[in-house]
C-alpha cells in the first residue's frame, strides 16, 4: 500500500514539483537557477573590468580578420604579480579568440580558435595531436608521425579548407624546463614554420597567443621567443570592487532570485579576497566561495544566503588546502622543512628556490629548534613526499645554472601565511 502512495507522490513531485516550488506552496528551496555559471569550465560572455585589455588584444589580432596570411604577430598574457592564480588570463585569451573568429566571419574569413594547455603535456607530439583533433583533421596517425608530419597535416588542412588558426598556448612556461621539449623544436614549429615549409606554405596560417603564469616566468623564457612577441598584456590580481562586479554578474546569471544573496555578503567576500585589501585577488576562489555559500543555504533549507554561510565558506579557503593535505600528519623534519620553505617563500614572494638554499634555511630552523638536521638524501626524500602530497612543487632548473638542480616552491594554490601559522603551532613556535 505504502509503495502505491509513494509512487503517487513521486509522480506528482516530478510533474508539478517545479511549479509548486516556485509558487511558494512547497518550500523545497532551490536557489540555483544555473549552477554551471559557478563552475570552472564556464566561460563568461564578457570579461568584467577587463574590457580594455580585451580590446587591446582584439586590435592586435584584428589584421587576421582583414588580411590574414600576410604576416604573423604574437601576443602574450601574463600576471604582473608573482604567483597569482585566477586572475583571468585563460579567460581573456579564450574571449580574444572568440571575438577574432566572429570578426573574421563577418569579413568572410575563417579563423578557428584552438586552445592547448600544455601544463601536463609530455612532448610536442601531444600538443600537435591535440591541435589536429580539435580541428577535426582525419587520417593522421599521431603515434607513428613525426612532429614535422603532424605540422604539415595541420598546415595542409588549413590551406585546403582555407582557414586560419588562432592558437592559444596556455601555461607555456611549464614545458620549457621539461624533458621531451626542445626550445628549438617548439620555436621552429609554432613560430617559424614558414621557414621549415618554405615553398610549401606561402602564407601564415597559425597565429599564436601565449599565456604565461607570471612575468617572472616570462622573463625566463628563451630570448628568441620573447623577441618575437609584439604585445605583452599584464594582468593584476583583482581588487575588491572588481571581484564584487564579477561575483554579482555570476549571481545574477546563476540564482533564481539574485536578491537572495545580499550585496553586503558579496562585499564581504570581495573585501576578504581583494588584492587591494591584501587578499589573493583570485576570481576563481571568489566564485567558488559564493557557490559554497549558496550550497550551504540550499543544504540547510534556507531561503537566502546568510552571513554565517559566507564565513564558513571563507574560512575554508584560508586553510582548506592546508588542512586538506593534513599538515598535522607530517613527520617533524618534514614540518621543519616545509616551514623553512614558507619562510623563503615569503622572502622571495613565492618564487622557486634551489635545493641548496632550502637546505641552508632548513638547517637554520633546526638550530632554532635544537634539532639535528637530517642528511641531504633524506631531505630529498622528504621533498618527494611533500610534493606527492601536493604541498610543494618541484622542477628542474634550466641549463643556465651550473649542472641541473632541483627547484622547489610551495604549491601556488596554498596560501603561505595560513600554512606558516599552522606550522608554527605544530612546531610549538607560536
Ligand atoms: N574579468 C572577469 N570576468 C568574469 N569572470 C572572470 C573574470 N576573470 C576571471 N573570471 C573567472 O575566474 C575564474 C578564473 O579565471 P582564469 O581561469 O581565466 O584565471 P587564470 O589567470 O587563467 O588562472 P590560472 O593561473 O590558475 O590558470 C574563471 O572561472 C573565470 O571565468
Ligand atoms: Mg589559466
Amino acid at each position: 500500500m505504502w509503495s502505491y502512495w509513494l509512487s503517487i507522490i513521486i509522480v506528482y513531485y516530478f510533474r508539478f514539483g517545479e511549479k509548486l516550488r516556485y509558487s511558494g506552496v512547497v518550500k523545497l528551496l532551490r536557489l540555483f537557477k544555473d549552477y554551471k555559471v559557478f563552475t570552472d569550465t564556464y566561460i563568461p560572455p564578457n570579461l568584467i573590468n577587463r574590457e580594455e585589455k580585451l580590446s587591446r588584444l582584439v586590435d592586435f589580432y584584428r589584421y587576421m580578420t582583414e588580411s590574414p596570411g600576410e604576416f604573423s604577430r604574437i601576443a602574450v598574457i601574463y600576471g604582473t604579480v608573482r604567483g597569482r592564480s585566477g586572475i583571468g588570463k585563460t579567460t581573456l585569451a579564450k574571449l580574444t579568440a572568440t571575438r577574432i573568429a566572429e570578426l573574421a566571419r563577418r569579413n568572410g574569413f575563417t579563423v578557428k580558435p584552438v586552445y592547448v594547455n600544455v601544463y601536463s603535456m609530455t612532448g610536442v607530439n601531444q600538443i600537435l595531436t591535440s591541435i589536429t583533433s580539435q580541428l577535426g583533421i582525419r587520417g593522421v596517425k599521431p603515434r607513428g608521425s613525426s612532429p614535422i608530419e603532424l605540422m604539415k597535416a595541420i598546415l595542409d588542412d588549413s590551406i585546403m579548407r582555407n582557414y586560419y588558426i588562432l592558437l592559444i598556448i596556455d601555461e607555456i612556461q611549464s614545458i620549457l624546463r621539461r624533458r621531451g621539449f626542445s626550445e628549438e623544436q617548439l620555436i621552429y614549429l609554432f613560430f617559424r614554420y614558414t621557414e621549415i615549409f618554405e615553398g610549401i606554405v606561402d602564407s601564415y596560417r597559425i597565429y599564436p597567443l601565449l599565456v604565461v603564469f607570471d612575468m617572472i616566468e616570462w622573463g625566463k623564457m628563451p630570448g628568441q621567443l620573447r623577441s618575437m612577441v609584439g604585445l605583452e598584456v599584464g594582468l593584476q590580481p583583482y581588487k575588491s570592487y572588481e571581484l564584487y562586479d564579477i561575483l554579482y554578474d555570476r549571481i545574477e546569471r546563476g540564482l533564481v532570485d539574485p536578491t537572495r544573496f545580499p550585496p553586503a555578503l558579496v562585499e564581504m567576500i570581495s573585501d576578504y579576497l581583494g588584492y587591494d585589501k591584501s587578499g589573493e585577488g583570485n576570481a576563481r576562489t571568489a566564485i567558488s566561495v559564493s557557490r559554497q555559500a549558496v550550497e550551504t543555504a540550499e543544504a540547510r533549507g534556507d531561503d537566502a544566503v546568510r552571513e554565517e554561510y559566507v564565513r564558513e565558506a571563507l574560512s575554508m579557503v584560508g586553510t582548506f588546502k592546508v588542512s586538506e593535505y593534513s599538515v598535522e600528519s607530517l613527520g617533524l623534519h618534514q614540518k621543519i622543512l616545509l616551514y623553512a620553505l614558507t619562510l623563503l617563500s615569503l622572502k622571495t614572494e613565492g618564487d622557486w628556490v634551489t635545493m641548496g638554499v632550502l637546505e641552508d634555511e632548513y638547517k637554520t630552523v633546526c638550530e632554532w629548534l635544537n634539532e639535528k638536521p637530517r642528511v641531504h638524501s633524506q631531505i630529498f626524500e622528504y621533498i618527494r613526499e611533500l610534493s606527492f602530497k601536493g604541498l610543494v612543487q618541484t622542477s628542474l632548473s634550466g641549463r643556465g645554472m651550473r649542472g641541473r638542480t632541483t627547484l622547489i616552491r610551495i604549491s601556488p594554490d596554498i596560501p603561505v601565511n595560513p600554512l606558516k601559522m599552522l606550522l608554527e603551532k605544530e612546531l610549538n613556535m607560536a
